[in-house]
């Protein structure tokens, strides 16, 4: 590039044609299940397909513009309608819009000098995601790279409210601490703690119930112990909306054992915190006012576009600030003409912050709060039929009864549906699900995930999350298993 008006105006077309490569690749295709939802090549072929190779010169505009057809070409449809693989669902419309001002626009969220826009959405968000857990006096956070980051951002904070040295001093300023989860907590608990340098046999795993909800006795049994051994407790991570079975936490008596120990509650809604937004599910956060702190990743259920993970806490005293500031003076300068509370960058532990947040504000202020709360609705009603179908087709085992929107289930092909319910029967249709998922990905026709948990064989976690899909989809997906896997 170099700075010439042939340049300039070449530069428009090639933005103008790629965008209406995204247009037609992408954002047309969204609600089509004609396409396939994922064109598999093995990593060989791919490589040698996409010529990755970085070379000295440049390439012309039509050859990259073709490598930007081969880019999406050959990534998964996340949009799809037969998408149903983890825990999030292509980018609504207009957070897909906001994401493309910000990365066009490039603000860094660390002053308001250098975000004036976003600094300000961030504030009301946050405000109002905090309105939403029942936090009546408000509280303060932060928007982060991910929920992962969110629970760490919480280990982090609750040692120092427990042990402010730790900043200054570090680990040998620190008894051993320790903190409680359940089983089913996600796994960003355990690697924020070897992370952090508490060390993962510091996380204390609370077993939870046939329906992975944390069990508050035992809970207190593990807190008892621990003290004396010589520990100090000093946090309890739940979970609301868990990855696997989408169980929530008792919140209220987990908040009860929280008071009586002195403990830090975290709640973990990056997956199930979407329902604070829908009146016949909230009550699933019960208790979530009394949390300490809370991380909620609308990327997730809300479709707002990876990444976008936010850090409630409850505290207004400036602890956020107080744990992670470093006062650098070429930023956050004490000096300036502004209001420096919007200068929110201190809070983080990263510099550059990309303004996640505002695809978020974009999507919520172009849909309101009543179709959020409508496409949360319409997700879980969905979940409820497929789960009613599982129970009522022949070869399909429900796993248990879904709280949130994952189905869990097994399939059994016809050649095993006669047979005694032993070890052995067992071990068959453990290999089902993998066998399955291996075609549905040959052929790009559906994806799912499959796991084993606890003693539980392979099985399928079905994810619902789409306002573009219903009742045929998940028919479809019903069939699509029997199609791919009757012979095995
Ligand atoms: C319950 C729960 N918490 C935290 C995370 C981590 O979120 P992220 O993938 O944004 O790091 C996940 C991810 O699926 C999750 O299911």
């Amino acid at each position: 590039m170099d700075g010439s008006n042939e340049d300039i105006l070449a530069t428009e077309t090639f933005v103008q044609q790629a965008m209406d490569i995204i247009m037609e690749d992408v954002v047309r295709k969204a609600g089509d299940t004609r396409g396939k939802v994922c064109e598999w090549r093995s990593p060989e072929d791919l490589k040698e397909l996409l010529d990755l190779e970085l070379r000295p010169d440049g390439e012309a505009h039509a050859r990259t513009l073709q490598r930007c057809r081969d880019a999406i070409g050959y990534s998964i449809k996340t949009h799809h309608p037969h998408f149903f693989n983890q825990l999030y669902v292509g980018v609504d419309p207009y957070a897909m819009v906001g994401a493309f001002i910000t990365d066009a626009t490039q603000p860094s969220q660390y002053t308001y000098e250098m975000a004036p826009v976003h600094s300000l959405i961030e504030d009301v968000v946050l405000g109002k995601m905090m309105e939403l857990m029942g936090w009546t006096e408000g509280g303060d956070g932060i928007f982060n790279p991910g929920g992962s980051m969110s629970n760490m951002y919480a280990i982090n904070l609750a040692r120092f409210q427990h042990c402010p040295n730790i900043k200054e001093l570090g680990l040998s300023a620190s008894p051993r601490m320790v903190l409680f989860t359940s089983e089913e907590a996600h796994y960003s608990v355990v690697k924020g703690a070897a992370f952090l340098g508490m060390g993962t046999k510091n996380v204390y795993m609370v077993p939870s119930d046939q329906r992975g909800k944390m069990i508050s006795v035992e809970l207190e049994k593990q807190i008892q112990a621990a003290k004396l051994e010589g520990a100090v407790p000093f946090m309890v991570l739940a979970t609301a909306g868990t990855t696997v079975l989408g169980s929530f936490d008792p919140i209220e008596e987990l908040a009860d054992v929280c008071e009586q120990h002195n403990l830090w509650l975290h709640v973990d809604a990056c997956w199930g915190g979407a329902v604070a937004v829908s009146s016949r599910h909230k009550h699933l956060l019960a208790g979530i006012h009394r949390a300490k702190s809370v991380a909620w990743n609308p990327h997730k259920m809300l479709m707002a576009g990876q990444q976008c993970s936010a850090f409630l806490v409850r505290d207004k005293t400036g602890l956020l600030h107080r744990c992670h500031s470093a006062d650098a003076s070429y930023l956050f300068q004490k000096d300036k003409f502004y209001d420096l509370s919007y200068d929110s960058g201190d809070k983080s532990v990263q510099c550059a912050r990309k303004a996640d947040v505002f695809r978020f504000w974009l999507m919520w202020k172009a849909l309101g709060t009543r179709v959020l709360e409508l496409r949360v609705d319409r997700a879980l009603d969905t979940a409820r039929y497929l789960t009613e179908e599982v129970k009522k087709r022949e070869g399909f085992r429900l796993l248990m009864e879904p709280e949130y929107a994952n189905v869990c289930f097994w399939y059994i092909p016809p050649s095993l549906r006669n047979i005694p319910e032993s070890p052995e029967f067992w071990q068959k249709v453990h290999v089902v699900a993998p066998k399955v998922k291996e075609r549905m990905l040959k052929k790009g026709s559906l994806m799912v995930g499959y796991q084993t948990h606890r003693d539980k064989v392979n099985f399928f976690r079905m994810i619902v999350i789409s306002p573009l899909v219903g009742p045929t989809h998940m028919d479809f997906v019903l069939d699509e298993i029997h199609r791919l896997g009757a012979d095995l």
